[in-house]
């Protein structure tokens, strides 16, 4: 038994702008290049990058997808409506059957969000800001198809990918109930914790998938907000029932000899972690640490029995293991390192394979746009890079990149590490002279700078395995040994040694 997992996808209304041209017109809406490169996300290739992963889907012989959450760019009717679009042609083509949760980009909780973004057409020329806010003063352009959907608007819009019982289905249930009527099947009101859109469901023969809506919501700043960061704290504080239903649920996959699968849009267990046993804790940067759940949550997660939970939200590609439970991140489409996941299921076991994306027909759609903006300003030798991808799979790494400099560099690392970047190595471990005898092993290391490292952790970070596996060996090796060095001194107070711990944990 196979399936697909994509998440992600953040579809961008390439071809109808969110209603500011017209459908079938022969133009295009895009977002501009320097919107692109300051965003950990592309935007204009999504719409190829998508068709791509289905495509591959479709080759491979799979036919039940998961959609992870933030399948559109955020939550305007206008991706939506694209998105459907783009299904409804692989379910009449290919009899493919997808079943979705909700991102932290697809709706807003009670209430709907406006959204504004700067477009041009397909020529890059004269920027405009699309809005859904008829108050934005001129030459902003108003269009509705702009607005981010309210929950139940999403729910509605999307009731046929899983949140009411979809045909040709062996078992459906909510943790409500089995009511087919998304009024009666879901508890909608104005508890934002109330809005729970999560549903049990059976594709194939023996398949549970266990799809788990975890955006709560909460009021700040007169509007409500998603808790996306820890969010799985949040889901099993104010959802006391939910622990319950999932211990349930396991409890009958297994009596019934069903495999179970979880599926939410946040990670259940942090990505990165160091340490053994009651050691164990997460180690990643400050940005990347508010944004992962507790321990806890994991090991709750795990003692209500579910053994594999699959996650998007962060962008990339990763597994990691806690008592019991495995945390696979799935990687989206349109960041570094773009792709997918298939899982294969066979007796009692689950393989789980990252599909790449390299070749992507369309991707290069926004190209001209790109180089008409690049030769209006002068940008940056990112911008460049970019553009002369040859195929998505450069495109990604170069704009990924970007990012690191433009912006993980700033927001993650004290000025002083900053300042040390085209620092060797070599230098930087001499005030460490524990650390600096594990040169003598690998002597090209020490000419190495500290940006070289420091692009490293992001790249492994987003890549996981494949990104180490296409690194030489003698760095992997050298990180790892520079991070035992640092766990056997228990020193951490030098720029470097935090940054090879965080490495370490990776590794
Ligand atoms: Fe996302």
């Amino acid at each position: 038994m196979q399936i697909a997992v994509v998440a992600d996808v953040h579809l961008h209304d390439l071809y109808g702008g969110y209603g500011w041209i017209e459908e079938g017109s022969g133009d295009i809406a895009l977002r501009t290049f320097e919107e692109t490169m300051a965003s950990t996300r592309v935007f204009n290739e999504s719409h190829a990058a998508f068709m791509a992963v289905l495509d591959d889907i479709v080759r491979r012989g799979i036919r039940v997808l998961v959609l992870l959450g933030d399948y559109s760019d955020d939550g305007q009717p206008g991706a939506v409506a694209a998105l459907k679009r783009i299904l409804s042609s692989y379910e009449e083509r290919h009899g493919m059957r997808f079943f979705v949760t909700f991102g932290n980009h697809d709706c807003f909780g009670p209430a709907t969000r406006h959204q504004a973004k700067w477009l041009t057409k397909g020529d890059g020329l004269d920027p405009l800001l699309v809005t859904s806010n008829d108050e934005t003063p001129a030459p902003a352009v108003f269009q509705i198809g702009m607005l981010g959907m309210s929950t139940a608007d999403a729910v509605e819009a999307m009731a046929n990918y899983g949140f009411i019982r979809p045909d040709k289905v062996l078992h459906w249930e909510t943790p409500f109930g089995h009511s087919d009527d998304l009024a009666r099947g879901y508890p909608v009101d104005s508890n934002p914790a109330g809005l729970d859109f999560s549903y049990l469901v059976e594709p194939l023969e023996g398949l549970w998938l266990l799809i788990l809506d975890a955006n709560v919501f909460h009021r700040e700043n007169g509007a409500w907000q998603v808790r996306s960061n820890a969010a799985w704290d949040h889901v099993l504080k104010q959802r006391p029932y939910m622990l319950n239903w999932i211990a349930n649920v396991a409890e009958r996959a297994s009596r019934s000899g069903k495999m179970l699968l979880a599926f939410s849009h946040y990670p259940a267990l942090p990505l990165a972690m160091t340490g053994k046993g009651n050691m164990r804790r997460a180690a990643s940067t400050p940005d990347w640490s508010k944004r992962m759940p507790s321990l806890e949550s994991g090991r709750l997660l795990a003692q209500a029995g579910i053994r594999w939970h699959f996650s998007g939200h962060m962008h990339v590609a990763g597994r990691i293991e806690y008592d019991s439970l495995v945390n696979l991140a799935v990687p989206s489409p349109v960041a570094y390192p773009g792709g997918y996941v298939v899982v294969t299921c066979g007796e009692g076991s689950v393989d789980c394979e990252f599909a790449r994306l390299k070749d992507v027909p369309g991707f290069d759609t926004a190209t001209a746009a790109y180089n008409a903006q690049v030769r209006r300003a002068d940008m940056g030798p990112a911008f460049h890079e970019t553009i002369a991808a040859k195929d998505y799979s450069d495109f990604l790494h170069a704009h990924q990149k970007g990012v690191i400099t433009s912006i993980h560099l700033q927001k993650d690392w004290p000025p002083g590490i900053v300042e040390s970047l085209n620092i060797p190595v070599r230098q930087l471990l001499s005030a460490a002279p524990y650390l600096a005898s594990q040169l003598k092993h690998w002597p090209d290391i020490g000419e190495f700078q500290l940006a070289h490292m420091l692009e490293d952790y992001y790249f492994i970070r987003s890549g996981g395995e494949e990104t180490m596996r296409a690194l030489p060996d003698e760095r992997i090796s050298f990180y790892r040994h520079l991070g035992n060095a640092l766990h056997a001194s228990g020193t951490t107070g030098m720029p470097i040694e935090y940054l090879a711990t965080l490495l370490a944990a990776l590794l």
